[in-house]
């Protein structure tokens, strides 16, 4: 890979500066071992930049994250920050993220590893080998359509107000993302919403059938109604290879997915930007919150973050090879017994600290690198 390229790290709060600590151990010793020419910087989203600049977000910060290469996103928000007005709270400045980027889509995976097959709250049986993507649309639906607000009645009541609000390109254009991103996998999409009850969910149905018939007639394409989609993921989730869904389902399932796959800790994301000149935007980030009961303790998983790093090297670098090598070593450090809380106990199971995990995995790496060297 020639030339530099801009890597901004957004570590946020909670358990983020945590998480995105051992990000950056890894990101370091592939930079100076694989040669990969990241620069990186740093800046505030969410709860920290509100104590730093009273908003969520800076034009500065913003500004950053439309220049560089990749975005690594920690997490944001905590009870400090509950009582803002909804348009200040931390949430915002990551809302804010992915519509100025225009994130679209959303890609979730949703993996069981071997080691961790007992971890998952069902039986191993329904869970073992288990590999589904959720490809959640991420810049619109009820999370940002309007009207929205809350409004004081002549009757003295109150009234919450938002809206589900999707229009033809922007279901088409996550929609070829699903397909496309099939082709690579199992050829299969189960694209879900609530058609039964939703106008959106109605043409949500019908492009997707739409762009399925003129330019993916070799991908299987399932409807599924959101609420079914939710208890087939825990009565049979391998039936799952890809998931399409809107925004709010997607943020639900793709919880539900990471749960059925063991720990919340364990779900990295994509958002993925249109290509535009050669080039895309993204910014990667691990789904599982600030989690500010447990901030601050070093006890927190890091492998959703480092996983979203190696999903960065995959999407924006085309680093494929080295990515599947993180993934390796992550899978080692899970067999060889090394487990954040998160993850359970037992016999035979080493509990280790933020720290510790993330040096583990550094240290995997670097064993793999080793003996691929003495091969070559
Ligand atoms: C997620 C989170 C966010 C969302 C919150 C923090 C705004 O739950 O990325 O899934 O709802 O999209
Ligand atoms: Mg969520």
């Amino acid at each position: 890979m020639s030339g530099t390229k801009r890597i901004l790290l957004l570590p946020g709060d909670g358990i983020g500066p945590e998480v995105m600590a051992e990000v950056e151990r890894v990101v370091e010793w592939t930079n100076r071992n694989l040669k990969l020419g990241f620069a990186i910087e740093r800046g505030l989203v969410g709860g920290c930049s509100i104590d730093a600049h009273g908003i969520p977000l800076s034009d500065a910060t913003l500004r950053t994250a439309m220049e560089v290469d990749a975005v690594l996103l920690g997490a944001v928000g905590g009870p400090k920050w509950n009582d803002i007005p909804f348009e200040r709270r931390p949430e915002a400045g990551l809302l804010q993220l992915r519509k100025k980027l225009g994130l679209f889509a959303n890609l979730r995976p949703s993996l069981v590893f071997d080691a961790l097959a007992d971890a998952s709250p069902l039986k191993r049986p329904l869970v073992e080998g288990l590999d589904i993507l959720i490809v959640r649309e991420l810049t619109g639906g009820v999370y940002f359509g309007e009207p929205r607000g809350i409004e004081s009645l002549p009757n003295g009541e109150q009234r919450g107000v938002n809206t589900h609000i999707y229009t033809t390109s922007e279901i088409v254009r996550v929609a070829r993302v699903a397909f496309e991103m099939a082709r690579k996998r199992a050829r299969k999409v189960h694209s879900v919403e609530k058609g039964n009850v939703m106008d959106a969910g109605l043409l949500w149905r019908r492009v997707v059938h739409d762009l399925h018939a003129r330019e993916f007639p070799d991908v299987a394409l399932l409807d599924m109604y959101a609420d079914n989609c939710a208890m087939q993921l825990v009565r049979n989730p391998k039936q799952f290879d890809i998931i399409l869904t809107d925004n709010l389902f997607g943020d639900i399932l793709s919880d539900e997915a990471a749960m059925v796959a063991g720990s919340l800790g364990l779900l990295p994301s994509a958002s993925l930007g249109a290509l535009e000149d050669g080039r895309r935007r993204a910014m990667y980030e691990p789904a599982h919150g600030s989690a500010p009961d447990i901030a601050g303790k070093g006890v927190a998983n890091p492998l959703a973050a480092l996983m979203s790093y190696a999903m960065m090297l995959d999407h924006s670098f085309n680093r494929g090879e080295d990515a599947s090598r993180l993934m390796t070593a992550i899978r080692d450090v899970l067999e060889r017994g090394i487990r954040t809380a998160d993850l359970g106990s037992g016999p035979g199971i080493r509990r280790v600290s933020t720290a510790e995990m993330g040096m583990a995995v550094v240290d995997s790496l670097a064993r793999q690198y080793e003996r691929h060297a003495l091969k070559a």
